[in-house]
């Protein structure tokens, strides 16, 4: 690798980039009243070392009052006060050889999503105000009249339809923002006209039901974007960078951007007003958030298709993002020509060495993102990564630096915890055994790579699996660590990362007909025809999709009203999730308590106390999982010092496990 199509050069107006790997615009919430913080210098930072060529920082709006505020630690390019902290943030990325391109945009509609919380009494921006905004963050599924629905508990935020006085004023937001950049020494400037824009918003047919020049046909439709793109290349002068941002389809049908559309009238116009590259995104932030950010149900690229037909309208450079994280399919891509850039937001957050990785030929070290959905989600507003504890904590965590006084280190366990606290113990020098009981390695992240929809797990426990291989950790499968072996072993630390086991705390849990998810996933159990799980939290609900698709009749009895989506939410979760249980008729029993398993099904009660059996041949049991403490306990008092990280502490998931792994690996 490194002499492939992917790392020639490629121009964008009058900029060459040295590769064809950019880093895709991504906003970390790491600023303080619209300034970066050295915490987003550093991420960026780490971005720019990456080997990709240019890095797009993320929006940075471009309205100063209330109307352009979407996120609470979010970038600003609204007035001249900014230029200081974005030269530093541009120079910061140029150092390192990387274009410096910044995202601008102006939220429109989306500020509700703020709003919704801050003061509920204003109106933000829309083309129209026929749609409100629905804030994505409460998604929950539920169940009503026997079937399933997406139901958002926060309130839809209205929206006010600007004037033209207004869109003129838009117009030179844009203007003097993309002067501002210029001002600070980035290379290009990205117009995001996609995901969560007001300009998105005049564009689709959705939003936009206005009955003055701006709305109507498609003529119309896209005359402010155009005049966006005129007025601002008026300003920033011939041959300055300008890549425009859209959603190729927002995946409304016909009731949105369709991709059609984007061919025959979004492309054409764009080019012909004068832009320099066209970047493709897709869906829209309150409907269809998982095609904004595809959820690891979707295929790897699953946007080549539409770059490779964006090329065929356009003689402009295509970038595309979504799910480019194997850097076999990447160059693949751009040697046939599907598309021109590659753009990486999350994969570069599962490894920023990526692209240098590629270049030095060494594809398989590459930690691939899974597209778990755990940085838009639970992350919170920095958004961390789940499989890679360090993105965006380069100011915060030990570095893996090598160890004064390399030591004998036990690990016990090779789930994810184990793997990665293996992986850092033994990068810093150290002598390091990891023993599994099993006779592999993976985990309980074994169970959810079985699941057809959630196997590109897999993939990360291969990536562990090759990075303590080749760096000497000592495995030992079929081991199972007891205080005996520990004394034998003598180490100077041990690491205990025995993860959890499933719970089965019911009256019949010993009937033949109950099972695990671990049994059917994992071990392939046969099951019945009539399958009952019993749990029905989020994974539960994936479990339930696999037995459907094995022809199975399944019911999800839940205690609980709902299947509260906050946790991998709206990017893994809705509406495919939603639509999959409803095209396989999975059934759901919600406000429903599992009184006892019988020989012939599941004795329940409803939120009014009737009693009912529900007859299953089959009971899959997800009553939650009990940390596995007994070694713990057992070694306590051993004359070497003692970590315990991952499920063992608590239940929890894969992002607490590696970053438990990754921060007893750089203590010992
Ligand atoms: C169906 C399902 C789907 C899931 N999906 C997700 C998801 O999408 N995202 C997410 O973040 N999390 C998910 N999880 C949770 C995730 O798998 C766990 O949080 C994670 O695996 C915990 O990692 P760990 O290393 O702490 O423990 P584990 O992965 O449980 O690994 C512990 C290991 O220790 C071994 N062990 C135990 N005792 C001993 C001993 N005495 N000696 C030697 N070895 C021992 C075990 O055999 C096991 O291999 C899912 C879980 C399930 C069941
Ligand atoms: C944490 C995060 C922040 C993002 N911020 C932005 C942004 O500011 N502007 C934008 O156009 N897209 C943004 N995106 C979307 C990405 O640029 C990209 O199009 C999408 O994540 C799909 O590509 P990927 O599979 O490489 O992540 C963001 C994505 C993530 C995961």
């Amino acid at each position: 690798m490194g002499t492939e199509k992917a790392f020639t050069p490629v121009a964008i107006g009058s900029m060459v980039l040295s590769n064809r790997i950019v880093m895709a615009p991504t906003i970390h919430e790491m600023c303080y009243r619209g300034h970066p913080t050295e915490a987003y210098f550093a991420i960026n930072d780490t971005y720019a070392r990456s080997g990709v060529s240019m890095v797009c920082v993320g929006g940075a709006t471009v309205d100063p009052g209330p109307t352009g505020e979407v996120f609470p630690n979010a970038l600003s390019i609204a007035d001249d006060e900014c230029i200081f902290g974005l030269q530093r943030l541009a120079e910061g990325i140029k150092v390192h050889g990387a274009r410096a391109c910044q995202q601008i945009y102006h939220p429109g509609r989306a500020a509700a999503r703020y709003w919704a919380q801050a003061d509920p009494g204003m109106l933000p921006w829309g083309a129209s105000a026929k749609v409100p905004f629905l804030a994505a963050p409460k998604w929950e599924l539920t169940r009503k009249d026997g079937t399933w629905h997406a139901a958002n508990t926060m309130p839809p935020a209205p929206v006010r339809e600007i004037s033209q006085e207004e869109i003129e004023q838009v117009v030179r937001m844009h203007v003097l923002a993309a002067l501002r950049a210029k001002k600070a020494g980035y290379d290009a400037v990205n117009l995001h006209f996609a995901n969560v824009t007001l300009i998105m918003d005049f564009i689709s047919p959705y939003t936009n039901v206005r009955t003055d020049a701006f709305g109507g046909g498609w003529e119309n439709r896209m005359r402010l974007p155009c005049e966006i793109v005129q007025a601002t290349r008026a300003a920033v002068g011939k041959g300055y960078p300008l890549i425009v941002r859209i959603a190729a389809d927002q995946g409304l049908g016909a009731a949105g951007i369709r991709f059609e559309d984007t061919l025959r009238h979004v492309v054409p116009r764009l080019d012909e007003a004068g832009v320099d590259a066209i970047d493709l995104s897709a869906g829209v932030l309150d409907h269809t958030p998982h095609r904004i950010i595809p959820p690891m149900y979707d295929a790897r690229g699953t946007w080549l298709h539409h770059s490779e037909a964006v090329k065929k309208v356009t003689k402009l450079p295509v970038i595309v993002a979504g799910r480019l994280c194997d850097p076999r399919m990447i160059l693949r891509a751009i040697e046939s020509d599907r598309c021109d850039v590659a753009a990486l937001s999350r994969p570069l957050m599962a490894d920023p060495l990526m692209p240098r990785k590629m270049i030095e030929g060494r594809p398989d070290d590459v930690r691939m993102c899974v597209a778990c959905g755990y940085c838009m989600t639970e992350s919170g507003w920095t958004k961390y990564c789940a499989i890679n504890a360090d993105s965006a904590r380069e100011l915060i965590l030990p570095k893996v630096a090598p160890a004064a006084r390399p030591r004998k280190v036990l690990v016990v366990g090779g789930g994810p915890g184990g793997m990665e606290a293996a992986r850092v113990a033994r990068e810093r020098g150290h002598d390091v055994t990891l023993c599994e009981k099993e006779d592999r390695l993976g985990g309980t992240l074994r169970v959810a790579a079985a699941a057809p929809l959630t196997r590109e797990w897999r993939t990360f426990t291969r990536w562990h699996t090759r990075q303590i291989e080749r760096l000497g950790v000592k495995v030992r499968l079929n081991t199972e660590v007891t205080r005996e072996l520990v004394a034998e072993i003598s180490p100077d630390a041990v690491i205990v990362a025995t993860g959890s086991s499933p719970n089965r705390e019911i009256e019949g849990a010993d009937e033949p007909i109950v099972i695990t998810e671990e049994n059917v996933l994992l071990e392939g159990a046969a099951t019945g025809k009539r399958v009952v799980v019993v749990g029905g939290a989020f994974w539960d609900v994936e479990t339930a999709i696999t037995l459907a698709d094995q022809g199975k009749d399944v019911t999800v009895i839940r205690e609980a009203e709902t299947v509260a989506m906050n946790r991998l939410g709206p990017i893994r979760a809705l509406p495919i999730l939603f639509g999959m249980l409803q095209e396989r008729n999975v059934k759901a029993m919600f406000s429903t308590k599992v009184l006892r398993i019988e020989k012939a099904g599941v004795l329940v009660s409803d939120a009014g106390g009737n009693r009912s059996l529900v007859g299953a041949d089959t009971v899959v049991l997800s009553l939650g999982r009990t940390a596995n403490r007994r070694l713990i306990d057992e070694l306590q008092g051993i004359p070497a010092e003692l970590h315990e990280i991952g499920d063992c502490v608590s239940p929890r998931s894969v992002a607490d496990a590696v970053y438990g792994g990754r921060l007893a690996g750089a203590r010992i």
